[in-house]
């Protein structure tokens, strides 16, 4: 699989690239996983590991907005690192939201807790598009700071990057704020094809550049969340999703590490059981598979139809059904194993929830879960 040195080299002193055996992330079971190889431990994180589950997170975010605190470096380090301390995860997730790199460049959101994103306007016309504000490389400053104070501390320890997708973030800035079915983004997307196109350029050149920028100051890979892509159908997805995720992902795919080999990009959403092999062909190296599709038919899907690349079978991130999260332990364990036996037929299998840790979960039943997949051969 090795791809010849052509890409954009990583700063020599990155995880990725660095000679350090201390801070190198290369050998780490989850970059080794996501590259198809075969892990010293079976790796395993959470989708929305830093938060409300730990009330550690809860202490040092008191009185201290959302969207503020992943703008202050020294504290978004912090809660990134909170459940790596905790848990003995495999990676952290860096503390952040799909809408950062919105507010960054300018535009009214914030997010209401218990709510989601809500925006001071929607965006709805072309004058609305073209009014958009372009984030800037300066303004991404406290992103690179806190990625550079986390990865100083992680060690050997993956940081993963994250950017909201085109669609998912389009479909908060249509609406104004959460919506149920997203219907304002799909009409738009029919209705005024050329709005849709330029609304969901900037949201890829947007998330591309928050991306970017992680992953140059030292996250070794990348998760784009296109959470709300399973309202979409295969044709409309293709048709108006696709291209800008593909789009999303040209801002980081020429990045190769030491020896050549690309960082590893991941890409999620909920509900895509029958959009799964169209988003791989956006150009993730590894998919992410939410609760509802066991792993063996996720992965029968993937491999029956190669991308365009001629590959097939790519590795899997997933898939734990988070209501399992509260149930009586020996059923929780059991569907743990059965989530780690099915992940077997992949090339690489990187465990995690099939959506995010929900907020009233009891978090020592998280760190079971990682001690338990610890003990299980890889
Ligand atoms: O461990 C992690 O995953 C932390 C990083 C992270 C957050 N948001 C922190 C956060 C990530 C990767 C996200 C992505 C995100 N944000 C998505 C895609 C993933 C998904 O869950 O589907 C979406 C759709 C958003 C938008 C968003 N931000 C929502 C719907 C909410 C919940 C609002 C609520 O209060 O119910 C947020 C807020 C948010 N983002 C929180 C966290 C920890 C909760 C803030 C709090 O503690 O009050």
């Amino acid at each position: 699989m090795s791809e010849p040195l052509t890409g954009t080299p990583l700063p020599a002193d990155h995880p990725l690239a660095t000679t350090d055996p201390a801070r190198s992330t290369v050998g780490s079971p989850l970059v080794t996983a996501f590259r198809g190889g075969t892990p010293s431990r079976i790796p395993v994180w959470f989708m929305r590991q830093a938060g409300r589950s730990l009330p550690e997170y809860r202490e040092v975010r008191q009185g201290i907005g959302m969207l503020e605190s992943c703008l202050k470096p020294e504290l978004a380090s912090e809660i990134t690192l909170q459940p790596v301390r905790r848990h003995d995860v495999d990676a952290a997730i860096f503390f952040s939201d799909i809408v950062v790199p919105l507010r960054l460049a300018g535009v009214d959101v914030d997010i209401v807790p218990g709510t989601g994103p809500v925006l001071g306007q929607a965006v709805r016309t072309a004058a609305d598009v073209a009014a958009l504000p372009e984030l800037t490389d300066e303004s991404l400053e406290p992103i690179r700071e806190a990625v550079r104070r986390t990865v100083a501390e992680l060690g050997s320890t993956p940081l993963i990057g994250f950017a909201g997708a085109p669609f998912t973030v389009a479909a908060y800035m249509v609406e104004g704020g959460p919506s149920r079915d997203h219907l304002g983004p799909r009409t738009m997307m029919h209705a005024d094809p050329e709005t849709w196109n330029a609304l969901a350029t900037w949201a890829a050149d947007t998330a591309g550049a928050f991306l970017r920028a992680q992953i140059e100051a030292g996250a070794s890979a990348g998760q784009l969340f296109d959470s709300w892509a399973g309202s979409l159908s295969l044709d409309d997805y293709q048709q108006y999703v696709q291209p800008h995720s593909a789009h999303a992902f040209s801002h980081v795919r020429d990045l190769v590490d030491g020896s050549g080999q690309p960082v590893p990009l991941v890409h999620f959403g909920t509900g895509t059981s029958e959009i799964l092999p169209a988003m791989r062909d956006a150009g993730a190296s590894v998919m992410g598979v939410d609760y509802r599709l066991p792993l063996g038919e996720a992965h029968r899907r993937l491999g029956a139809t190669p991308g365009p690349d001629g590959r097939g079978t790519v590795p899997l991130q997933g898939n734990i059904d988070p209501a399992l999260l509260s149930a009586p332990w020996e059923v929780l364990e059991a569907h743990v194993r059965e989530v780690v036996e099915a992940g077997r037929v992949a090339p690489g299998h990187v465990v995690n929830l099939g959506h995010g840790v929900p907020p009233t979960t009891d978090p020592t039943v998280l760190t079971r879960i990682v001690d338990l997949i610890h003990s299980i051969q890889p």
